[in-house]
């Protein structure tokens, strides 16, 4: 717990873990904020891309005041609904390439740390864990193989009417993996005190048990009570 008393879980992972369902399903039964890191620097790279922006100057500008903000589960920038659009595979991939801008990353933690206020929060991304709260007093890392994650997305973006075909999706998510992990600043890393969880061989349902397990561990361990469901 940090100063506040405020209880913070870090979720870190590669793309197409599972680790947004798992985030959203414990905010929902310990009445926490969440936030998916990812879509900050999505929200960033769908600036850049509709305004044509590719001076790195600029976009730290705009990062350090970046105008999104969330109602409910709906994502709003710059006054602007951009739920779906912040999941374009081309928000994505922009997004991947701008994270690795050492101040990129620095104008953005503000907005990160800030979030829910005082509220217990969740948060999820690639560097929740060893850069934006090395102090949380939970930090999952939560993978599964490369082609189990393919897969899931391929559904997603089938689902959503997206014409992609798995071979695809699994090249840009491997591609996106790599950078991710060989940048030289905040590379997605397990945090030395992360449980790691693989979901590879693990339905929703199994997966969704062990965190749920890990949570209610620290959630008593802060002299809380648990929620009744
Ligand atoms: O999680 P998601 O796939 O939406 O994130 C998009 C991109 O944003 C990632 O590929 C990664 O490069 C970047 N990101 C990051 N640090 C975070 C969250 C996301 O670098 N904490």
């Amino acid at each position: 717990m940090n100063s506040h008393n405020r209880l913070i879980i870090a979720v870190d992972g590669p793309a197409g873990s599972g680790k947004g369902s798992v985030c959203r399903a414990v905010a929902q039964r310990f009445g926490m904020a969440y936030l998916d890191t990812g879509l900050v620097y999505r929200a960033l790279a769908l600036h850049a891309i509709r305004h044509g922006v590719d001076d790195w100057q600029q976009l730290v500008g705009y990062a350090a005041t970046l105008p999104l903000n969330f109602v409910q589960s709906a994502a709003w920038l710059d006054g602007e609904e951009v739920t779906l659009a912040l999941r374009d595979e081309a928000v994505g991939q922009r997004a991947s390439l701008l994270s690795a801008v050492p101040s990129i990353r620095a104008a953005l933690l503000d907005f990160q740390r800030g979030y829910g206020g005082d509220r217990d929060a969740i948060f999820d991304g690639r560097d929740v864990a060893t850069v934006l709260f090395p102090e949380a007093c939970l930090k999952l890392f939560i993978t599964a193989d490369l082609a189990v994650r393919a897969q899931r997305r391929a559904l997603e973006l089938q689902l959503r009417g997206e014409d992609v075909s798995l071979d695809d999706v699994r090249f840009r998510m491997s591609e996106r993996d790599a950078r991710d992990a060989a940048r030289s600043h905040a590379p997605l890393t397990v945090a030395p005190d992360a449980v790691v969880i693989d979901t590879t061989h693990l339905t929703l349902e199994q997966t969704m048990t062990r965190v749920m397990g890990e949570v209610e561990r620290i959630w008593l361990a802060a002299g809380r009570r648990l929620p009744l469901t």
